[in-house]
């Protein structure tokens, strides 16, 4: 493990996502602790390299926390940050390139092959990562929003759905159960 590389990461990534340039405010940094904790579990699951699971899921957002103007092509730009950061820490360009797939590939809304096991990993942890911030959904939906208590539950639970129904046919086996007690208690079953 380049426990160096990771350090670095967990502290950089804090520090954008804790600016003032950072559009999404503070909550970003949690959807990404809950990425990198999920992409860990599903790359012991699935024999991903967890190392370059780490790496890539620390960054898959990196784009856009740096630039707004980045947002709608983020897994590009991220792409191109990443091989700029993991090069000037002296980090192996196979595993390089490895993390770069990860990055383009990890949006469920931009359909492309993913090839690798790691791929899978960092996309499908990155659709389940709102099952690891519910509270952050209803806040988004009362507060920000300003919902009624109907619409809001509609609202986050068809987050939820639709996160559901991005993962891969063997990580829906996986989550199914986490899936269904969301929803239950959502709805108050
Ligand atoms: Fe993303
Ligand atoms: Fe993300």
């Amino acid at each position: 493990m380049r426990e160096d590389i990771i350090s670095f990461l967990k502290k950089d990534v804090k520090e954008k996502c804790e600016s003032s340039n950072n559009f999404f405010g503070i909550g970003i940094y949690y959807h990404i602790k809950a990425v990198v904790k999920n992409a860990v579990l599903l790359a012991e699951k699935y024999g991903g390299d967890t190392e370059v699971v780490t790496i890539a899921a620390w960054l898959h957002d990196f784009a856009s926390i740096t630039n707004y103007e980045y947002y709608d092509e983020h897994h590009v730009w991220g792409t191109k940050m990443a091989g700029e950061v993991l090069q000037r820490m002296d980090y192996p360009i196979e595993k390089t390139e490895l993390v770069q797939k990860c990055i383009l590939n990890h949006r469920g809304s931009v359909i492309q092959d993913k090839c690798t096991a790691e791929e899978i990993c960092v996309a499908d942890a990155d659709a389940i990562s709102h099952f690891d911030s519910i509270p952050s959904l209803f806040y988004l939906a009362y507060v920000k929003r300003d919902y009624s208590i109907e619409d809001g539950i509609d609202f986050v639970a068809n987050k939820l759905k639709r996160s559901f129904n991005k993962l891969s046919d063997k990580s829906k086996v996986i989550y199914q159960e986490k899936y269904a007690s969301a929803l239950n208690s959502i709805y108050g079953k």
